[in-house]
C-alpha cells in the first residue's frame, strides 16, 4: 500500500485531486466512485478550483456514490445526494444524469434488493470504476460498511451501528430522526475499482488508520481489506498518520 502524509487536510484534498485527475486525463470517459462526510471536502474544492480555473472538463465522467440514507430523500439537507449536488455536482460541468447515488427513497425490502442489484449492474454497464475515493469511520468503517461487513459484500441495505448514528447525530435535529439504515457499496464493490485513495485528517482518525494499514486483513476493521488491493493509496494527514509505526510513508 501506498501512504503518503501530508499536512493538513488542505494538502490531503490537493494531493489526492493531483492523483485523480493524473489517471482521469489518461482516459476519454472516467468513472469515478465519490464518498460524502467531512473528508473529502478538501478534494472535492479543489476539483471545483481546477474546474474553474483551470478547466477541468467532467463533461464525460460518470459518477457513483457509495452510500445513502434509506428513508431520506434526495431534497432533504442530509441526504447524501444532496450534499453531492452542494459540495461538487453543481460547481463542475458533470452531466446530472451521469450521476448515481444510490436511491434513499425505496423503503420496501424486496425493492432494495433489486435496487442494488441493479446498482451493481449500472457500474458493470459502464465498465466498471477507475477511481474510487473513501474516507474512514473512526471504527474502520469505509462508506456504511460497520465492522463485521463481509469483505466480499456487494451494494445492500446495512443497519447503521449506534455509533455511527450518534457520530452523525450532530447533522440532524435529534438522535431519533437519524436514519437506521442505509444502501452502501460493499467492501467487495470497492475491491474490484480499479484505484482506491482513501483519505483521512484530524488525531481521531489515528487508531483507525493504523488498524486498516498495520492490523490484520479482518471484518472488524473494513478499511483492512485494502491491504488486499491492487492500487490503494491512503492519502492522511500528519495526525491521522501520528499512529503508524512503519516508515515507508511518502511525505509531501
Ligand atoms: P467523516 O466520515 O469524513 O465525516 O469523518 C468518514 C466516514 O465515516 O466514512
Amino acid at each position: 500500500m501506498r501512504v503518503i502524509v501530508v499536512k493538513d487536510a488542505a494538502e490531503m484534498g490537493k494531493r489526492a485531486a493531483k492523483l485523480i485527475v493524473d489517471d482521469m486525463k489518461k482516459h476519454a470517459t472516467y468513472v469515478l466512485g465519490l464518498a460524502t462526510g467531512s473528508t473529502p471536502i478538501p478534494l472535492y474544492k479543489e476539483l471545483i478550483r481546477m474546474h474553474k480555473q483551470e478547466g477541468l472538463d467532467f463533461s464525460t465522467v460518470i459518477s457513483f456514490n457509495l452510500d445513502e440514507y434509506v428513508g431520506l430523500s434526495p431534497d432533504h439537507d442530509q441526504s447524501y445526494r444532496y450534499f453531492m449536488n452542494e459540495n461538487l455536482f453543481k460547481h463542475i460541468n458533470i452531466n446530472p444524469k451521469l450521476t448515481h447515488v444510490p436511491d434513499g427513497t425505496i423503503t420496501d425490502l424486496d425493492q432494495i434488493a433489486a435496487y442494488c442489484e441493479r446498482y451493481e449492474e449500472m457500474i458493470d454497464d459502464v465498465g466498471g470504476m477507475d477511481y474510487q475515493v473513501l474516507g474512514i469511520g473512526g471504527n474502520g468503517h469505509i462508506g456504511f460498511n460497520e465492522p463485521g461487513s463481509s469483505l466480499g459484500s456487494l451494494t445492500r441495505i446495512k443497519t447503521l451501528t449506534v455509533q455511527t448514528r450518534k457520530d452523525n447525530a450532530r447533522f440532524f435535529k435529534s438522535m431519533d430522526e437519524v436514519p437506521r439504515y442505509a444502501i452502501t457499496m460493499g467492501i467487495g464493490t470497492t475491491m474490484k475499482v480499479r484505484k482506491v485513495v482513501l483519505l483521512a485528517n484530524g488525531e481521531s482518525k489515528a487508531d483507525a488508520v493504523k488498524a486498516a494499514m498495520e492490523g490484520p486483513v479482518t471484518s472488524m476493521c473494513p478499511a483492512s481489506a485494502l491491504q488486499l488491493h491492487r492500487f490503494a493509496t491512503f492519502v492522511i494527514d500528519e495526525a491521522a498518520a501520528s499512529k503508524l509505526t512503519l516508515e515507508t510513508c511518502e511525505h509531501g
